[in-house]
């Protein structure tokens, strides 16, 4: 008799740990907003802070801690991971991915299809002083449509990285990058030619994946027609 009665309490405490759980996550999905924009919505977790005077394209996601100061301008599709922030006179285009702990500065200018890998770093001013204001000294970087940044690689300020070219993880990016090239290493030096699926190629330069064909003129490489 006593036994039962135990077995019935513990079925009990464990129903109401069940309904405890059931209501957490419930509760972390409602912590997603949707917010009116242009054309559509957008979607911010509630602990991200998304300042007024911003212009954000429908359908970007703004994930956890992320912050979006007034003046940034980001497009359509964009996904910013966790702890992302994006400076007043920072511009995203459409469809970017951008991974957790990137901070992207004033002067930074991603075009579309962009992907920055996660806590890359980008830069905007070339020799800091902390009791030297270089306010009016930032240097723009751009990176262009289709481009890849790896993780926890560094560009530093004043350069453009090219259409498709893609970055290894851990780079530092001193000197801009032609469209197509694959740059690796500190600092980052040419490594390979690269499609725009992705892979790299061989002397070729025809993909052996996706079936693209290129060609070489004056050392930059172009897609064929
Ligand atoms: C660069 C990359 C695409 C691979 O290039 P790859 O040429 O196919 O790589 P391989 O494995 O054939 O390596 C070729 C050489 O380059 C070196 N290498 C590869 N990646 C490198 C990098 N990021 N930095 C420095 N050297 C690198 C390799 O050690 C190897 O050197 P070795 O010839 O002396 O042995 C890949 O290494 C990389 O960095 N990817 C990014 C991953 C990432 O950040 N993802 C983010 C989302 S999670
Ligand atoms: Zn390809």
């Amino acid at each position: 008799m006593m036994k039962s009665k135990g077995w019935s309490n513990n079925l009990q405490k464990v129903l109401t740990i069940y309904k405890a759980k059931r209501i957490t996550v419930e509760m972390s999905r409602s912590e997603v907003i949707t917010v009116d924009c242009a054309g559509g919505t957008y979607k911010k977790h509630e602990s991200a802070y998304v300042d007024e005077g911003t212009v954000i394209g429908k359908d970007t996601s703004i994930w956890h801690f992320s912050h979006v100061m007034s003046g940034a301008k980001i497009g359509e599709k964009c996904v910013l991971g966790q702890n992302v922030n994006v400076g007043s006179k920072a511009v995203l285009g459409n469809n970017i991915k951008v991974q957790n702990n990137v901070s992207i500065y004033d002067r930074v200018i991603i075009e579309d299809d962009v992907f920055c890998g996660p806590s890359m770093v980008f830069t905007n001013v070339i020799n800091p002083r902390s009791h030297v204001s270089r306010k009016s000294e930032y240097k723009e970087t751009l990176v262009k449509k289709g481009a890849s940044i790896g993780a926890n690689a560094t560009i530093v300020c004043g350069v453009t990285i090219g259409k498709y070219a893609f970055i290894g993880a851990g780079s530092v990016v001193t000197k801009d990058v032609p469209d197509h090239a694959l740059f690796v290493g500190v600092p980052a030096k040419f490594h390979a030619w690269i499609c725009a699926c992705g892979e790299k190629l061989d002397d070729t330069l025809a993909c052996k994946t996706c079936g693209s064909e290129y060609k070489l003129k004056e050392g930059k490489l172009y897609a064929q027609k």
